[in-house]
């Protein structure tokens, strides 16, 4: 049987920023496409920090990633309280990495995607096969950051020139 791949998908400058305040520094629809259309279908695991700042986003649509198993990642133990607090569906709550790797694969036969926040970045690089990254030009204030990813090779690049406001390139690499 084929291995489930396990890929990472980010946005970030130049400077590796990819987040200040719990929030995405930029808005960039052209970027919120691309990350639809990667990881629509999917299962996608995320930090809880992540996924708190992306119910704002979602709110009308009653989930927080709709079409996507979403599991999210804590180390608060009190799983009962968290899903009657967010009540919503396709959701669960894992307290390890590796846990969240083991759900993702319950339900994702091709590709699992996880989505950040630096923390999941962080510990689920080492995991990865593949990395798509949005590479905005210049540098951005930060206080969350992409880690280290000299490691993996590009293997796709396309830059995209539709969003007036920002300068980006798509990229997709694999170790
Ligand atoms: N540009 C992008 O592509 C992108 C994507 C996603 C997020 N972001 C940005 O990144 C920032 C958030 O990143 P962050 O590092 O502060 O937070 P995060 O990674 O989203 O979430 C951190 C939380 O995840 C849980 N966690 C992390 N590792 C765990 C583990 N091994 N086991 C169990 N639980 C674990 C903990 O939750 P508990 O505290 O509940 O225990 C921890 O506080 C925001 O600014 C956001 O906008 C950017």
């Amino acid at each position: 049987m084929k291995k489930v791949k396990i890929s990472i998908i980010a946005a970030m400058s130049e400077n590796r920023a990819i987040g200040y305040k719990d929030k995405i520094p930029w808005h960039m629809r052209e970027d919120m496409i691309h990350f639809k259309e990667k990881t629509t279908g999917h299962a996608i695991i995320m930090g809880r920090k992540t996924f708190e700042s992306l119910l704002g986003y979602y709110k009308r649509s009653g989930k927080p990633l709709p079409k996507r198993i979403n599991i999210i990642l804590t180390r608060k133990k009190k799983l009962s309280e968290l899903i009657s607090l967010y009540r919503y569906n396709d959701i669960y709550f894992a307290h390890s990495l590796e846990e969240s790797i083991e759900i993702a694969k319950k339900y994702e036969k091709k590709e699992i995607f996880i989505a950040g926040g630096a923390q999941v970045f962080k510990q689920g690089i080492k995991h990865a096969d593949k990395l798509y990254l949005t590479i905005l030009k210049g540098n951005f204030k930060g206080d969350a950051f992409f880690p280290d990813y000299s490691e993996f090779k590009k293997i796709d690049s396309k830059k995209e020139s539709q969003d007036k406001n920002y300068r980006y390139t798509f990229l997709e690499l694999e170790r």
